[in-house]
């Protein structure tokens, strides 16, 4: 089966979405998407959107803020432009439905880690899901726009695969994707191909993502020939619920916003030790903070209490979280919560320009699935979805100029093959292979590094990667199997990029290189596979 579109959008978060309300205007537009149509990262998102709308604030002091988190690595340019692009892009979010949450006659504004300034648009505790319902509302009504749900991409169709053209003139054809219901892969056709696949964070086995955040944008890209940047600066959210039943749920940074305090199990409160923001220091040392006082302690968590504010405000504020935390017998109002750190955002990424370009033609991207430069090393709380909605208005732009000369027309692309390919019958070298990518990153690959551990993880990599290629060809292809390929993708990547950095900045934290080293290592880690 074949279906043609003039932009072919994989991902229906906050980037896909509002990239494809735009695009669509010019042109038809396929979404292809894993699960329903609601299941992205975006769903989840409970902070916020951070944009320059009050008049205590100023674009300098965002662009500031930002920088500082970045550690010495983002790129000012890009910075600059997403913060000033940022409050058109809000007003494009309000006129497509978007409800964030109001005080008197203006926006009310919260604060999160390494924030200056009162800036986070909010739409209560659950603004992603308040996005992505407008959005996905929106989107459903477009005329222009066809949703495909329960697809999942598997490879990108490139010139260089198929016509072995040279690799500067590669160019992105569409995707082969399997739709998972129907049991067939579908060849997509487009002018323009749009990554908008979200984060990485299952390579972990603790994280906050939820399970459409395997890294399968990064891998394609990379296996077709992109650009990828950055991967070891894997942001580590300070503070996800620690029960047997939370599922590793997230306790949003803007609790702490409202003046919640980290303590020890015997309520010394511990972060002032660490940074002269406390509790609001920016993320990456405070998950460190957090890690070195569990190791010190031997216990398996720390505790967030926010029961000095009213029972009311912290209710009426985070209703959410709230109720979550009830249902697992836990009374925020009165208890302190128990909270680790777990995997949250990947900050690298398929390297983009600031239209959302990548290396190879007709393939854009856009949203966690990039590095763009505007995070650095760590990125600043509530930055990505306005990133996101930044760049996708960006890519739009850039888009409808590209289709009016497409690279390729629409080819006649030949339909997937699968050879000889049969039933497994073995699902347990998926699950098994799965489980321990995920364990030796948690361990090896985590908040503390060390060469050692780099290169144990790296050996494992390698011989899962040999397992999963012959797996890969010999069996028919399911969704879990294609998830796997690219888990260990990204794995490989992540490792890759962390053994090129040798110092500590941001996100990265090795014991062999515990400083900065502003003299050699000022730069950004780019990969790219050999075709
Ligand atoms: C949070 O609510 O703490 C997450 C916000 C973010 O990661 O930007």
């Amino acid at each position: 089966m074949r279906i043609e579109s003039d932009f072919l959008v994989i991902g229906s978060g906050i980037a896909g979405l509002s990239y494809a309300l735009q695009a669509a205007d010019h042109g038809s537009v396929a979404i292809v998407t894993k699960y329903d149509v609601s299941e992205s990262a975006t769903n989840y998102a409970q902070g916020g959107i951070a944009s320059v709308i009050s008049s205590e604030d100023s674009f300098e002091a965002h662009i500031n803020d930002t920088m500082i988190a970045g550690a010495g690595l983002c790129h000012e340019d890009v910075v600059r432009m997403v913060v000033e692009e940022g409050p058109k892009t809000i007003e494009n979010l309000i006129e497509w439905g978007v409800k964030f949450t109001t005080k008197g006659a203006s926006y009310d504004l919260t604060r999160e880690g390494g924030h200056s300034a009162r800036r986070i648009l909010h739409a209560q505790d659950i603004t992603g899901r308040e996005i992505q319902r407008a959005l996905v509302e929106a989107a459903r009504n477009h005329k222009n726009i066809t949703i495909y749900e329960h697809h999942i991409a598997i490879d990108l169709i490139t010139t260089a695969k198929l016509f072995n053209c040279s690799k500067d003139k590669n160019c992105c054809l569409g995707a082969y994707v399997l739709d998972i219901k129907g049991s067939q892969v579908v060849t997509f056709s487009s002018k323009v191909t749009l990554l908008a696949s979200g984060g990485a964070g299952k390579v972990y086995l603790y994280t906050c993502n939820p399970d459409v955040a395997s890294g399968d944008g990064v891998a394609m890209a990379y296996r077709a020939g992109a650009t990828i940047a950055n991967m070891e600066f894997m942001q580590f959210h300070p503070t996800t619920l620690f029960h047997p039943l939370g599922k590793s749920f997230l306790i949003s940074e803007a609790v702490r916003g409202e003046g919640a305090i980290l303590r020890r199990r015997d309520g010394t409160a511990f972060m002032e030790k660490y940074h002269k923001l406390k509790d609001l220091a920016p993320r990456d040392i405070v998950a460190r903070a957090i890690d070195n006082e569990m190791k010190i302690s031997g216990d398996d968590c720390v505790y967030l209490d926010i029961t000095h504010e009213p029972a009311d405000v912290v209710r009426n504020r985070f209703p959410n979280i709230y109720q979550t935390c009830l249902e697992l017998g836990l009374d925020m109002t009165k208890e302190w919560l128990p909270v680790v750190p777990a995997a949250h955002y990947v900050c690298g990424g398929v390297a983009v320009n600031m239209n959302g370009e990548t290396d190879l033609k007709a393939l854009y991207a856009i949203g966690e699935v990039t590095y763009t430069g505007l995070h650095g090393a760590n990125r600043l709380a509530s930055n990505s979805l306005l990133e996101a909605a930044v760049y996708a208005n960006r890519a739009y732009l850039h888009t409808i100029e590209a289709i009016k000369k497409p690279c390729s027309k629409w080819v006649d692309l030949p339909e997937w093959n699968s050879g000889t390919a049969t039933n497994s019958d073995e699902m347990v070298v998926v699950s098994n292979n799965w489980d321990e990518i995920r364990r030796f990153m948690w361990n090896y690959v985590g908040i503390v590094r060390s060469d050692k551990r780099l290169a144990r993880a790296m050996r494992r990599v390698e011989l899962i990667q040999s397992e999963i290629e012959e797996y890969y060809w010999n069996f028919i292809i399911t969704s879990d199997l294609i998830e796997l390929r690219n888990l260990v993708t990204v794995a490989q990547l992540i490792v890759s990029c962390a053994q090129m950095r040798k110092e500590s900045r941001g996100l990265h934290y090795t014991i062999d290189y515990p400083e900065r080293d502003d003299v050699n290592c000022k730069h950004d880690s780019y990969i790219k596979k050999e075709l």
